[in-house]
């Protein structure tokens, strides 16, 4: 099989090294990939992950087999339906169903039409309004752009003050552009937070091991909010009750609500968990694999990842059982000093080759490209992402900061406490 993956981060990275396993593949295209996917794949630089009719010109002349589309923006876009209307096999939820992550009134609508737990809400899109509904509401409370702002269209207002200049920022200064037009207000909740990621083929549900991200910039959970830290899996929290529970109550009926409402979802659904005293509730969807979570995930995954996108291509999921290897995943990013406010991009990347040979440990490109001299060179704010796996939570997050000191960049940044919370859960 000749695949095409599209997007450029950790996260494809990852998804590219499970295709690189896979007995059915012979060649992997990336488009528009980064200097470690090209590595192991075919990579093309100049197409963004938004043009879609280069894409589909590309893809017709590698004559590829599969299309394996990674990001939020195109998911929502409706790049699945473009290609498949080309006649491509696509993995990845159509516009329609893709609306589960682009639009959080969508899918804050869809939970309470089909008794799914989540935090209560309003949803406004008159700012005056919404600040009328502010003046009696309990503090802290959350405020969230209806639409995709790269994660970071999530406010959590501990004040009065905060929340009016909340509405302001995303209701009338448009900080997230028109992802601000329609805003949900939502009730502050508090316990653990734990991904799950799982595989669906527009009926049949089938949930990967548990994951953890650490989206704060700094130690402690300190700073701003990033696209993720780093992550790790599984998360301890996560017990079998637990699990029980989020397959009755959550995964089925989300995938049930979404065909009863016309819009088949096949693709990963990213389920963002809040384990409350109350019992878990959905935070939030994602309409894909999540980054840095695919890193701690796919490379504990035993199935061969063709046979699982397949099966939910043809809607025959039930058939696949998935599994994990009973080990653990730590993933510590490593990211540019200053993101993600600003910093500087083009320092030159040394010691990746110490990774080569190292069958536990993965270095995942985020932000890297080679210049025009053959270096590999930092190109973003999240720049790799240093993954290693043990036998133990613990093992996992040593063996994962031990390799943090085997490559080398100016401005080198991560967060020192990683997984830190798998201490308190012992
Ligand atoms: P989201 O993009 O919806 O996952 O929100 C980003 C982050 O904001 C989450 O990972 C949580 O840490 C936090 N968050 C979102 N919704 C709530 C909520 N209702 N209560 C408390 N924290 C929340
Ligand atoms: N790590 C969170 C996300 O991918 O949205």
């Amino acid at each position: 099989m000749k695949v095409l993956i599209i997007g450029g981060g950790g996260r494809e990275h990852a998804i590219a090294v499970s295709m690189k396993k896979s007995r059915r593949v012979e060649k992997i295209y990336c488009v528009p990939g980064n200097a470690g996917i090209a590595q192991i794949a075919e990579c093309e630089p100049s197409i963004g992950v938004m043009e879609f009719d280069k894409i589909v010109a590309y893809a017709k002349k590698k004559a590829v087999d599969l299309v394996f589309v990674a990001p939020d923006d195109p998911l929502a876009a409706g790049l699945v339906d473009v290609l498949k209307a080309e006649g491509f096999r696509v993995f990845g939820p159509q516009k329609r169903a893709a609306i589960l992550e682009g639009s959080k009134a969508f899918s804050k609508d869809l939970m309470k039409k089909y008794g799914i737990p989540t935090a209560a809400y309003e949803t406004f899109d008159d700012p005056k309004k919404a600040l009328e509904y502010l003046e009696h509401a309990k503090m802290p409370i959350v405020l969230k752009a209806d639409g995709l702002a790269l994660g970071k269209g999530v406010l959590i207002c501990n004040t009065l003050e905060e929340a009016r200049a909340g509405v302001r920022e995303i209701m009338q200064d448009k900080q997230f552009g028109s992802a601000g037009d329609v805003l949900v207000v939502e009730e502050f909740l508090t316990g653990r937070e734990v991904s799950v990621l799982a595989f669906v083929d527009g009926r049949t549900v089938r949930s990967m091991t548990s994951a953890q991200d650490h989206k704060r910039a700094h130690d402690g959970d300190e700073g701003p909010n990033t696209g993720g830290m780093g992550c790790f899996s599984p998360s301890p929290f996560y017990t079998e009750e637990v699990d029980a529970f989020c397959r009755k109550y959550i995964y089925q009926p989300t995938v049930d609500a979404m065909a009863a409402e016309g819009r088949e979802f096949k693709g990963v659904i990213f389920f963002g968990l809040m384990l409350t005293a109350e019992g878990p509730k959905v935070l939030e969807y994602n309409a894909r694999f999540g980054d840095p979570e695919a890193q701690v995930v796919l490379c504990r995954m035993k199935n061969d990842i063709c046979d699982v996108v397949d099966a939910c291509i043809d809607g025959t999921l039930d058939e696949i059982e998935l599994e994990f290897e009973d080990n653990a995943a730590v993933c510590v990013v490593l990211a540019s000093e200053g993101y993600p406010v600003s910093y500087q991009k083009g320092f030159e990347i040394t010691g990746l080759e110490n990774f080569e040979g190292k069958e536990s440990y993965y270095c995942f490109h985020a932000g890297s490209k080679k210049d025009g001299a053959g270096h590999i060179v930092t190109n973003g704010g999240r720049v790799l992402g240093v993954t290693a796996v043990g036998s133990t939570l613990q093992e996992a997050r040593a063996n994962a900061y031990e390799a943090t000191e085997w490559v080398f960049f100016a401005n080198k940044y991560m967060r020192r406490d990683i997984g830190k919370a798998i201490d308190e859960a012992l």
